[in-house]
Order: C-alpha cells, then structure tokens, then sequence
C-alpha cells in the first residue's frame, strides 16, 4: 500500500503532466492530418490574421454577440476558466512542490485569497451542472458523462480545499487531492475537455471563413 501511494504521489505526477501534455499535441497532430485528409481546401482561405482577429475577438469579455445574449452563463464561464488556470499556477502550495524539485518559484496568491476562488470554482462548477438539468436545451444534449466531466474537474478544488483546512483525514484527504488532479490532467486531452485544444482552432477557422471568404465578423 505505501509503495503504491509512494508512486501516485511522485512519478505519477510526471506521468499524468506528461500525458496531459503530450496528449494536447497528439490530438492537434490529429485534428491536422484529419484536416490534411478530408478538408485540405480549408487551408486556401486560412490566414493568421483572421484567425487572431477571431480568437482575440472572442477573448474580450461581452464583447461577441452571443455572449451578450447569455451574460449570467458566459460571466461565470469567463471567470470559471481564468481561475481553472490561475488557482493551480499560482497556490503556494504548488509552488512550494514545483521549487522543491526544479528550484524555481514565481508569485503566489495570498492563502486566503486562494480559499476564496477555489470556492468560486467549485460554485461555477455546481452551476453548470444545474444548468445543463434546468435548461431545455442544453438538458437534450447532457449524457450522464457531462455530469462525470463536471464532477471529475471539481473535485481537485474539493479535495485541495478541505485538505488545505484540514476538517477531517488530512492525509487521506492529499492523497485523494493528487489522485483526482492527476485524472483530470490525463484526462483533457482524451475528454471534451480537448475543446482547450479544439475551440481556439474553430475560431481560427470560423473566423477565417467569415473574415476572409464572406467579408464579415464572427462575433
Ligand atoms: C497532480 C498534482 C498535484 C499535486 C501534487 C497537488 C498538491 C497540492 C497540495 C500539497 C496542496 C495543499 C494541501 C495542504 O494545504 O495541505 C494542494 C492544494 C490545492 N490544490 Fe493541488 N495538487 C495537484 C493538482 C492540482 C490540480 C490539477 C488542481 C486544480 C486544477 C489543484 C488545485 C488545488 C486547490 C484548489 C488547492 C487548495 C486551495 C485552498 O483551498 O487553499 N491541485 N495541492
Ligand atoms: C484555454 C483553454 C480553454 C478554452 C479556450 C475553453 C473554452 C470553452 C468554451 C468556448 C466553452 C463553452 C462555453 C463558453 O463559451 O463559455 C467552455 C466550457 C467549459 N469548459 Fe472550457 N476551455 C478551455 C479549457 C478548459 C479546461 C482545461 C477545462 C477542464 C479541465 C474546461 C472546462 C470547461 C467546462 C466544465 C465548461 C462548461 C461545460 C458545461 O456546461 O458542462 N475548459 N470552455
């Protein structure tokens, strides 16, 4: 038993960062050749710049059409996937784990303020999931799965949040911490959450489109 948590509290982790990694470029390698193969037509009208213009564009919060129509959703989403990303980079704990192996540290979000957004994940999250039960049209395309995905992004936040306070089973508790980050790293890119990979390349090409075949904006 202690060899085993030995491993998925250290080269497990390598491993799941290096499947998450390498995933994202497997997936891009696959979205290219399957382009190459079926739509290599879409290269004729592709342009950088169209393509930045799009994404930009659609980087500038309520600044696209359709997020103005859903400004509740699109707020929480906006703010959801900044702090995905802000939270983990920039926890001390984290930094403290990062330094001890490369000697390398940046800043760090104050403890409590850390608390507090990873309390405002986990309400971002809660919301989507009563969403896609409330609303008719996102509840005809939820499968159970899109409650899993939900859940599996959430509990990093849970287990990080309740180990940090140390309610109950503290060890337990960061075990299961870097058991369930790690299966939400590895499993991005084999997820719907490849749309990280995949969202960015459908703007290049719907901006593209838009900009440079019909002469109009796409947001
Ligand atoms: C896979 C490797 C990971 C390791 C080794 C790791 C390690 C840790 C450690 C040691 C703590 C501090 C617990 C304490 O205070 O005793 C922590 C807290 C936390 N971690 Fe991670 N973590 C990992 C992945 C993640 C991921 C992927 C996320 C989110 C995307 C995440 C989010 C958090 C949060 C939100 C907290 C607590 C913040 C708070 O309420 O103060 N961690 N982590
Ligand atoms: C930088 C990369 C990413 C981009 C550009 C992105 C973009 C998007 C977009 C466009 C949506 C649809 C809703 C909206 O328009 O706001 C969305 C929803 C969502 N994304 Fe991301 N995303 C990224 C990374 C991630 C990652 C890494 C995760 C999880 C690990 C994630 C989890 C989610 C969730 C949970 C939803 C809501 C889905 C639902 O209603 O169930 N995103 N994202």
């Amino acid at each position: 038993m202690n060899a085993f948590i030995d491993f998925i509290m250290g080269p497990m982790v390598w491993i799941a960062f290096l499947i998450f990694i390498l995933g994202l470029i497997l997936k891009l390698v696959m979205i290219i050749k399957d382009v190459n193969a079926r739509e290599s037509y879409v290269y004729s009208y592709l342009t950088w710049k169209h393509s930045l213009r799009s994404i930009f564009a659609w980087l500038i919060p309520f600044f696209p059409q359709s997020t103005k129509q859903s400004p509740i959703f699109y707020s929480i989403s906006y703010i959801f996937h900044l702090l995905l990303f802000i939270v983990p980079i920039f926890l001390m704990s984290h930094i403290v784990l990062v330094n001890e192996a490369f000697q390398v540290s940046w800043m760090a979000l104050d403890d409590g303020v850390a608390d507090i957004l990873t309390l405002v994940v986990i309400f971002a999250l809660v919301f989507f999931a009563i969403r896609r039960m409330m609303v008719p049209e996102v509840k005809y395309l939820t499968s159970f799965t899109d409650y899993i995905l939900i859940l599996i992004v959430a509990l990093p936040f849970i287990t990080g949040f309740l180990a940090y306070h140390q309610f109950f089973l503290y060890r337990w508790m960061v075990i299961a911490h870097v058991i369930s980050g790690e299966m939400m790293l590895i499993l991005i890119p084999f997820s719907r959450f490849s749309h990280m990979i995949v969202a960015p390349l459908t703007r290049a090409y719907i901006g593209s489109e838009f900009g440079n075949v019909r002469h109009a904006k796409d947001w």
